[in-house]
């Protein structure tokens, strides 16, 4: 059976639209931001899907590759018949390709784009009819509220893609302290995590050739128009992403082509040329920082899975203390 708990929606026109107070006081900020969770709309999760099929974006592949060489071994440290607690699922791909090797008794998909991910779990369902699923819509910068039919037992929480790098250090340890108080005494981590590299590989990962990955941001200012009412023109901004080493983040930015002027119902900004608005950063790790964030977050007995040049790893973390 699929059981699916959406967000609620707002229909009434009086009503702001959720994330239309973050947003307008993230561009009324001095420098201005948007959150990145405003770039997983319908399309926007399609683009991040196509981002993920381009030579330049390493990480996607690079997991995929550490998946199939050492699953076996995942598996063998998770133990079958996990709750999968697949956080960020999107299409849900990652985690079904694992399903034949962690052989979960339960599946549960969470993301904030809450349509798209329950179509994506109507879909897989078909195919593992004997795995419990369900789709859950959650915003992960609150606590994460997860509800009873959630499996307390052996759960495994799935966390590919680096997305703990799109969290600033700090942020990264609270999420990881909440997901462990979530584990239980018997549950786990499995978290795949983004190294340091060549800067040039960085660069271009984050700013490809054909521009999908500036088509991705920029519909980050439809979205925007959409939920707050603004009247963005995205042909008057610019991408940038890059990589900034004394941060050790790639950092992504939309740049105001001319000076312009952005309105919403109850508020304005104007830009100057070269203005930039913040749309996210991705930190990148080495690899005993990476552990050593995991054991501040109170994971111990952990195993680390690397591809041969050491530009991604995979790392599966108990939340037992170490024994
Ligand atoms: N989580 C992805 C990452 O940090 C998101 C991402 C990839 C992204 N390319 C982007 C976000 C470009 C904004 C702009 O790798």
């Amino acid at each position: 059976m699929i059981n699916l708990m959406l967000m609620p929606c707002t229909i009434d026109d009086r009503t702001p639209a959720p994330g239309a107070d973050e947003l307008a006081a993230g561009l009324l900020a001095e420098s201005a931001w948007i959150s990145p969770k405003f770039l997983y709309n319908d399309l926007g999760s399609k683009l991040f899907e196509a981002i993920c099929e381009l030579p330049e974006y390493y990480p996607t592949r690079t997991e995929a590759a550490i998946f199939a060489s050492h699953g076996g071994a995942m598996a063998r440290a998770s133990g079958r018949g996990a709750t999968l607690i697949d956080m960020g699922a999107g299409n849900c791909a990652k985690a079904a390709a694992l399903f034949p090797l962690l052989q979960p008794s339960q599946y549960v998909a969470v993301d904030i784009s809450a349509d798209f991910v329950r179509d994506a779990v109507h879909g897989l369902q078909q195919r593992y009819p004997h795995i419990a699923m369900q789709a859950l819509g959650l915003d992960f910068s609150s606590e994460l509220a997860l509800p009873a039919s959630v499996g307390a037992q052996q759960r495994l929480f799935f966390y590919p893609g680096s997305s703990i790098g799109n969290f600033t250090p700090d942020e990264a340890l609270a999420f990881l302290q909440r997901i462990h108080r979530a584990c239980g005494d018997d549950g786990a981590i499995l978290i795949g995590i983004d190294l340091e590299k060549d800067h040039a590989i960085l660069d271009a990962a984050y700013d490809d050739a054909l521009g999908v990955t500036g088509a991705f941001n920029l519909n980050i200012l439809r979205h925007a128009n959409t939920l707050l009412g603004a009247d963005f023109d995205v042909r008057q901004w610019r991408h940038e992403g890059f990589y900034n080493p004394s941060l050790a983040r790639v950092e992504m930015h939309l740049t105001a082509r001319s000076n312009l002027t952005v309105r919403w119902p109850g508020g304005s900004r104007r830009f100057s040329e070269g203005e930039r608005i913040h749309t996210e950063n991705s930190y990148k790790y080495r690899q005993a920082s990476a552990l050593d964030l995991l054991r501040r977050a109170g994971f111990g007995q952990a195993q680390v899975w690397t591809d041969p040049e050491q530009w991604f790893a995979v790392i599966y973390a108990r939340a037992g203390a170490p024994a």
